[in-house]
């Protein structure tokens, strides 16, 4: 049987996940999405064309299964929307499933994900307001409403059953009541055009792998966001990391072969919350400008900062990583000193274990080894050889500090942009 391979995030998300999604799928037969939901955004370049996912495996572009997993959360507004994308672009989609077992996303949601974020006053977190965080609360104190239900007959029941509910704590924070007859006879049509793609997914994914076809999970998100091992509360409402892809999909962790951690040569974090080696200066603005550091899914200006290798070691404990891919190497290069945190001064102290309390984080200060940038073009090398010295020495410094090798490295933004090592 072949191994499941897995490609997570190694710090605040927005790693380029895609990218290397997109080289290792080429030899897969299905690719899954386990966690998270429409928070989640990346852009794959194929050709002149561009495709941005916020929920299906970017994998069925090159003609893969693509499995939506049981845990992942779903707004089918969105999920039609890409269905209609890739249609548009000839893309087969009758390659999508989507687990009987996953969640749906509705209105109240979303409702309550802002509402919950305004009152947070100088606390809020940044979440991105596509009510993620309230769809897992519903799935957690068991009336959320799973694929299973919304295309079956007790669908209208369970959603004025959680309607009325909502709206009893929308009408206690003066909030406009939702009309569960507007709701209802939208999102039917929603499940109508859904149902053909719902399936058991965790017994069709055991017997593709025992019928010999090779998976990859797509991670969304990242380790730092994890609901667990993330700067909480700064974090997803999911399990990013690697334990959220079995329990997301249904597979078991002996399955499990590579697990490739993505990072980038600097760092960036999106929404609130602590982050060590964030620069608010001029080096943070230029290497948003030179990394085009936007969120995908809101287009917010992503926060910049150093590479930080104690957070990562942290992400190869958690995780089990067991190959690093490291993107934007030309973007870092084209700086003229570049810095790598190795190590944080805590409380006169100096330590490599990360953690996620988010006080230790807010007074730990980085300890920088640095480098000599300016690597010029870089974006044609396809041999680790090849590149100039001082770009090799900056990905094996990682590689020494973090005792983990660096498998690909970006050297620029499209597909063929990647030296395999
Ligand atoms: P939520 O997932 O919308 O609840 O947002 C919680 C936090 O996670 C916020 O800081 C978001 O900006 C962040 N977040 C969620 N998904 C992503 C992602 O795919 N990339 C980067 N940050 C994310």
């Amino acid at each position: 049987m072949q191994k499941i391979d897995v490609v997570l995030g190694s710090f605040f998300g927005d790693e380029g996940k895609g990218k290397i999604i997109d080289f290792i799928s080429g030899n897969a037969d299905i690719a899954v999405r386990c966690t998270g939901g429409n928070n989640a955004g990346h852009t794959v370049e194929v050709g002149d064309k561009k495709f941005a996912f916020h929920l299906i495996p970017s994998g069925i572009l090159s003609g893969k299964d693509a499995v939506i997993g049981n845990g992942v959360v779903i707004d089918p507004k969105v999920l039609l929307a890409e269905i209609e994308m890739l249609k548009k672009n000839d893309i087969d989609v009758k390659k999508l499933m989507i687990s009987d077992h996953a969640h749906v996303i509705f209105p109240y949601d979303i409702q309550m994900d802002k509402l919950l974020e305004e009152n947070r006053g100088d606390g809020k977190i940044g979440t991105t307001a596509r009510g993620i965080g309230p769809a897992y609360c519903n799935k957690f104190e068991r009336s959320g409403i799973r694929m299973i239900d919304f295309i079956g007959t007790k669908f209208e029941k369970l959603l004025r059953v959680n309607i009325e509910n909502k709206n009893k704590i929308f009408s206690a924070f003066g909030q406009a009541q939702l009309d569960a007859n507007a709701i209802f006879e939208e999102y039917r049509i929603y499940a109508k055009k859904l149902k053909p793609y719902v399936i058991d997914s965790v017994n069709f994914l055991h017997n593709s792998i025992e019928d010999g076809k090779k998976v990859v999970c797509e991670g969304a998100q990242a380790t730092l966001l994890d609901i667990d091992f993330g700067t909480y509360p700064f974090v997803t409402s999911s399990n990013p990391t690697i334990g959220g892809i079995c329990t997301g999909a249904g597979i078991n962790p002996h399955q499990i072969g590579k697990v490739y951690g993505v990072l980038k040569a600097y760092s960036s974090r999106v929404g609130a919350g602590p982050y060590v080696t964030e620069l608010q200066n001029k080096i943070g603005d230029t290497i948003r400008e030179l990394g085009h550091e936007y969120g995908t899914t809101t287009k917010r200006p992503r926060r910049c900062g150093w590479l930080d290798l104690v957070a990562l070691r942290y992400a190869v404990r958690v995780n089990g990583i067991t190959d690093l891919v490291m993107n934007h190497l030309d973007t870092i290069g084209k700086l003229d000193k570049i810095k790598l945190c190795v190590a944080y001064m805590y409380k006169g102290k100096r330590t490599t274990d990360f953690s996620t309390n988010v006080e230790f984080l807010e007074k730990c200060k980085p300890v920088y080894e640095e480098f000599e940038g300016n690597f010029g073009d870089i974006s044609k090398i396809k041999k680790f050889s090849a590149l100039p010295k001082k770009a090799r020495e900056y990905v094996e410094a990682i590689e020494r500090h973090v005792g983990v090798k660096v498998s690909f490295v970006g050297t620029g933004p499209k597909r063929e942009h990647v030296i395999v090592r």
